[in-house]
């Protein structure tokens, strides 16, 4: 069995849905409460035992890898304070030395080209890639339960999560083929149908433990719905030669890319916070008397 060690985060997109707040600042540093977006997601992905973070980014996102840099003068201000708390939470959060890589997404041509550029960082092994739009909220998180999956079945892991069936024409929608613990193989894949030619109402919902095979499928360049090279039509040729299997994920995903997810992943993680959760529920409490 490989262990699983490296994560993908695509981290070029442009963030029009949230202009003009991503005018100068990546969407994915946005903050949900008091870390950006980027930070939720790499921690899903240390949890689950990842070791290299690689991120796939573009034009105007050096500061997610400032980010994930130690600020010296930062670092040395706050020990010279006293604060040694709040020094102690950015370490924890740190990365060690060489354990990130960054490359770049030069054209947007889509999920599948995003993914493709990471081939030569990722080689020849599986690797987790996480889509940073969706925050999960769940114990343990989404990949750590996706890696037992991986650890019985091998092959490929998807997370997926029901949609309403009118919804279909937003995401990757997968067939239900028979159970398994924590889910069921995949029997079917189609990138953004109609609703009457979804096969189930079960979206890929932006958790994904992949085979490096999926590289060469990805480098045909073939263009997919909306004329983008789409990751779901690489899978669904790769889905011939190997296994896929469903995580059914049952925490809360939030779709941080519109902003009502956006605003939802905000309360959802201030309530489950000790120190924020009193005051947010009398905040509700008010709006909703009003
Ligand atoms: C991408 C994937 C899609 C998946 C979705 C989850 O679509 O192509 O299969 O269901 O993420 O958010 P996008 O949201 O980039 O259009």
């Amino acid at each position: 069995m490989t262990k699983l060690r490296k994560a993908v985060f695509p981290v070029a997109g442009l963030g029009t849905r949230f202009l003009p707040a991503t005018k100068a600042v990546p969407k994915e540093m946005l903050t949900v409460v008091d870390r950006p977006v980027i930070q939720y997601v790499v921690d899903e992905a240390r949890e689950a035992g990842i070791e290299h973070f690689i991120f796939v980014t573009g034009r105007n996102k050096t500061v997610i890898e400032d980010h994930f840099d130690i600020q010296v003068e930062l670092y040395d201000t706050l020990a010279r304070r006293g604060k040694n708390d709040v020094l102690e939470r950015l370490r924890q959060l740190q990365p060690e030395p060489g354990q990130t890589s960054f490359t770049r997404q030069q054209e947007p041509l889509g999920l599948g080209h995003a993914v493709w550029c990471a081939r030569e960082l990722v080689g020849d092994e599986p690797f987790a890639l996480l889509l940073p739009d969706m925050i999960m909220q769940s114990e343990p998180g989404c990949l750590k339960q996706m890696v037992e999956l991986f650890n019985q079945t091998d092959g490929n892991i998807l997370s997926v999560e029901e949609c309403d069936p009118s919804q279909t024409h937003k995401y990757g929608i997968v067939g239900r083929g028979e159970a398994v613990a924590g889910g069921f193989r995949i029997n079917a894949m189609v990138e953004k149908p109609k609703p009457a030619e979804a096969p189930s109402n079960f979206y890929i919902s932006g958790r994904y433990i992949l085979q490096p095979e999926i590289f060469s499928l990805l480098g045909r360049h073939e263009r997919g719905a909306g004329g983008e090279i789409q990751l779901t039509d690489a899978m669904l040729k790769l889905m011939q030669e190997q296994p896929f299997h469903g995580h059914h994920f049952t925490g809360q995903t939030f779709d941080c890319g519109s902003p009502e997810g956006f605003v939802e992943a905000n309360l959802a993680f201030a309530l489950a916070r000790p120190d924020l959760r009193d005051h947010v529920m009398r905040m509700m409490e008010q709006a909703g008397g009003k």
